[in-house]
């Protein structure tokens, strides 16, 4: 299939671009480069030894985006383009309800026009808020109003993707509902490369690894869980990639709106992280444990996986030893990430 890819330049699109050519797709990627850099792209093309077609523009773009759909016969699109730093959310919500909105109509709109019905979406556990229950079911009531702008997105765009296919306009729609994504490609070549001091947990320990930073602030220690801190289902980025090629080749039915989790169902701790990677790199990872929470942190969010398997007859492969192995590859090796 001709697979567009938004915001493949990304952590998570350049993966998935490379287990979608490994896979016999063809791939077509937008994105403006606004949280990434076309290096990425470069060393993806390196991995797969091929050229892939790359176009940087702003998919809020219309006219770009009409282009791009009349050049290429496109039989699907995995829609990744967003911006997604939680903080930043909350200090400037209209520029996150401007990108991640405006882009998400601005392609529907297109692929309507282009009768391109199949459509694969970057969802968030981020969704389903604070969970009255773990492990969390795709069936879980979601709130109303998540804690923050960037997750509120992710349940706008929800929303209008269920309306969308109840339209029954043929659309065949997937939100694949990620838990925390880490870890980078076996090679080392491609990883998580965040512009700014990181505001999630592993690439923070990683560029303490590194010597970057010079101690990582354990968030809480009260919670109830069993060792305080807080409780996260973390994925590998190439196990989250393959999740996106099985939801193309199993594809939702016409009119068919599905949410699929896609975690391990395993939950570890903070602490258990920061032992998981110092075993893996041999690197100690000094840290302090701040009595202080995160505001919006909760304390335990981890996966049902079971659908992604009945449906996708995908279920994660890798370990968190695997994903803390590969991330300090990728860091050791790229210490200032794709800027040299
Ligand atoms: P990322 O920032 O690395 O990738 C997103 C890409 O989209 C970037 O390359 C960026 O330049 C591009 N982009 C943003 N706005 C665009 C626009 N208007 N036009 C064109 N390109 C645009 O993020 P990621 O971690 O790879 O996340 C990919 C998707 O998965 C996002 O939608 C994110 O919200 C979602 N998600 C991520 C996580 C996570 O923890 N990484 C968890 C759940 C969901
Ligand atoms: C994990 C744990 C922190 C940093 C976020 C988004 C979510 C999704 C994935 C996009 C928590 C603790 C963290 C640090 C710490 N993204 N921590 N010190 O918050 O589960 O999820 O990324 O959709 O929407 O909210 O991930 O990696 O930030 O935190 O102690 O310096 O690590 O308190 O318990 P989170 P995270």
């Amino acid at each position: 299939m001709n697979i567009l890819v938004t915001g493949g330049a990304g952590y998570i699109g350049s993966h998935t671009v490379i287990e979608l050519i490994n896979n016999g797709h063809d791939v077509i990627i937008i994105d403006n480069l606004s949280n990434s850099c076309k290096e990425a792209v470069t060393r993806a093309e390196r991995i797969i030894g091929e050229a892939l077609t790359f176009y940087e523009k702003d998919i809020r773009d219309k006219q770009a985006l009409e282009k791009v759909f009349s050049k290429h016969q496109i039989d699907g699109v995995i829609h990744f383009a967003g911006l997604k730093a939680v903080g930043e959310s909350v200090k400037m919500p209209l520029k996150y309800y401007n990108n991640n909105l405006i882009s998400t109509i601005s392609l529907l709109e297109v692929m309507e026009s282009h009768n391109v019905k199949q459509l694969v979406f970057s969802s968030s556990a981020t969704v389903y808020g604070d969970p009255a229950s773990v492990p969390i079911k795709e069936s879980a009531t979601l709130p109303a109003k998540v804690t923050n702008p960037y997750g509120q997105t992710k349940l706008v765009i929800e929303t209008m993707l269920m309306d969308l296919a109840i339209t029954n306009n043929n659309w065949q729609i997937t939100a694949l509902r990620y838990f925390n994504p880490i870890g980078a490609h076996e090679s080392g070549t491609i990883g998580e490369d965040p512009s700014d001091i990181p505001n999630n947990l592993m690439p923070y320990v990683s560029q303490v690894a590194i010597g970057k930073l010079k101690e990582l602030s354990v968030f809480g220690s009260d919670y109830p869980t069993r060792d305080g801190t807080g409780v996260r289902d973390y994925i590998h980025v190439t196990d989250l990639a393959k999740a996106h090629v099985a939801a193309l080749s199993t594809p939702a039915s016409l009119n068919e709106y599905r949410a699929i989790n896609v975690g391990t169902g395993k939950g570890t701790s903070v602490l258990e992280l920061i032992s998981a990677f110092e075993q893996a790199s041999g690197v100690k990872v000094p840290y302090k444990i701040t009595g202080r929470r995160r505001p919006g942190d909760i304390a335990a969010c981890y996966a049902d996986p079971s659908l992604a398997h009945s449906i996708l007859g995908w279920r994660a492969q890798k370990t968190i030893e695997d994903a803390c192995a590969d991330s300090w590859r990728w860091q050791s090796a790229n210490p200032n990430g794709y800027r040299g």
